[in-house]
């Protein structure tokens, strides 16, 4: 592979260097571009040719179905590791030992307190807000109460701010459940670990003792681990650039959350629920949802389905659909959505339009059906994908820091009006 790319324009030849990653991705660095050629740029909207960073986080390969967090398997992870060392792993680069693994939980306990005036915020929102929308706000909301918190440089500053909010998140996400049911507002059991103590947070009842179900809690720990994080997907893209500014972790990781949100992208675990719903009240007539899939003039799109990266299978989506199996039975659930997922990832994998596309299952084609067999309500499944990703946000946003890059600020081309006089409102 050349060290140099060249580019031809008008007679005149520009070089520039080429970089490669330790996983062998190449890139052109052009860096220097606008500069060499006074003042032409590139153009890619949505970015699917542009690379934005370098990290050393996660690597993904889209025709091969390899996803690693810090060099180790997605597979290995999600059966050997527990969601608070991959956490780790992500953030800080390295699997803890026994002891450093403790003190970051110890450090993360020691500050899950949220403040009793948040839940005046919370109040002001119906009960029919979208708990995406709820947890963006008290994520930000968080900032006017943990003011160390919020302009942090150092590494130590950092830490807290990372600990701070990994205690913290999972109340936030209780009570924007809770909220919804109208249950009281709990701090969680700090006797319990980390996603031990989600479980019983999520799922307290108000008039009843808890009762751990172990089988819940493993499913949820690995759903975790498998949502923690994908690289540069459209959330942690946000979360850097609006890192980038400086802006505190806790606005980045709002902004996040309000990207996560969008169907295409988190928002997609709850379309799916929602899509099969439909399919299963039309009378489980998928072929009548794959025509729509594939008609131009419909813009309903087969949900779980795509992916700007993967164009072989998500690994994620192959360990969610066996995790699917063993969940509900292990909870004797018998939920026919789960059919009418398998009959419509079978159509379109023999369907034309879709082997064309590279067309697969993502990530958030199973994930739902888990979610609901652990009696999670639909509308907080994306909230459980930024519940899993919050270390990956926190990863990549410390990483962008570390490394002190620069402000995220895309040129554009203008193709808008010339310059022209204006004009007097009685004249117009
Ligand atoms: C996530 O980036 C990440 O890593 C994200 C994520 C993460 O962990 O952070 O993996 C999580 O967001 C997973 C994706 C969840 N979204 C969905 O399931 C929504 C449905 N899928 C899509 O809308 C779509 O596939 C995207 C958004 C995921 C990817 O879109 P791209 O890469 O921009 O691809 P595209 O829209 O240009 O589609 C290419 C072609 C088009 O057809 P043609 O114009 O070539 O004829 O494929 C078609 C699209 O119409 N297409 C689909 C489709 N997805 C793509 N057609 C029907 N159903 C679909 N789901």
């Amino acid at each position: 592979m050349s060290e140099i790319a060249s580019l031809e324009i008008d007679g005149e030849k520009y070089e520039f260097p080429i970089i490669k990653g330790t996983e062998n991705e190449v890139a052109i660095d052009i860096k220097a571009l606008r500069g060499a050629t006074k003042g032409i740029i590139t153009i890619d909207p949505g970015f699917k040719n542009t690379g934005s960073c370098t990290s050393e986080i996660t690597y993904l390969d889209g025709e091969k179905g390899i996803l690693r967090y810090r060099g180790y398997s997605i597979e290995d992870l999600a059966e050997k590791a527990d969601f608070l060392e991959t956490a780790y792993l992500l953030i800080f680069g390295e699997l803890p030992s026994k002891e450093v693994l403790a003190k970051f939980e110890a450090d993360i306990k020691s500050k899950s307190h949220v403040d009793e005036d948040v839940k005046k915020i919370l109040d002001g929102f119906p009960k029919s807000a979208h708990p995406m929308g709820v947890l963006a706000s008290l994520t930000s909301a968080l900032i006017a109460f943990n003011p160390d918190s919020e302009d942090v440089d150092s590494e130590e500053e950092m830490y807290n701010a990372i600990v701070n909010l990994m205690g913290k998140f999972p109340v936030l996400v209780s009570w924007a459940l809770r909220k919804k049911q109208g249950y009281p507002l709990d701090y969680g059991d700090d006797s319990l670990g980390y996603v031990e103590n989600i479980a019983k947070l999520l799922f307290k009842k108000p008039s009843a003792d808890y009762v751990q179900n172990n089988v819940v809690i493993e499913a949820l720990d690995k759903l975790l681990i498998l949502h923690a994080d994908h690289e540069q997907n459209c959330s942690t893209s946000t979360v850097r650039v609006v890192g980038s500014s400086h802006a505190g972790l806790f606005a980045s990781i709002s902004a996040g959350i309000s990207a996560l949100w969008g169907p295409l992208h988190g928002g997609a675990n709850q379309a799916v629920l929602e899509m099969l719903e439909a399919i299963k009240a039309d009378g489980g007539d998928t072929k009548k949802y794959m025509g729509k899939a594939k008609d131009k003039e419909d813009p309903f799109r087969l949900m779980g389905f795509g992916h700007r990266v993967y164009k072989n299978f998500d690994p994620r989506a192959k360990i969610i659909k066996v995790a699917a199996d063993e969940v509900l039975a292990d909870l004797g659930v018998n939920d026919p959505i789960l059919d009418i997922a398998k009959g419509l990832e079978q159509e379109a994998l023999n369907d034309e339009y879709f082997v064309k596309r590279k067309l697969y299952p993502n990530v958030d084609f199973y994930s739902g059906i888990i979610y609901r067999a652990l009696g999670i309500p639909t509308e907080m499944f994306t909230v459980m994908f930024a519940l899993g990703r919050l270390p990956g946000w926190i990863a990549q946003w410390r990483e962008m820091r570390l490394n002190k890059e620069p402000i995220g600020r895309p040129r554009q081309v203008y193709t808008g009006e010339n310059s022209r006089p204006f004009v007097e409102v009685n004249k117009r």
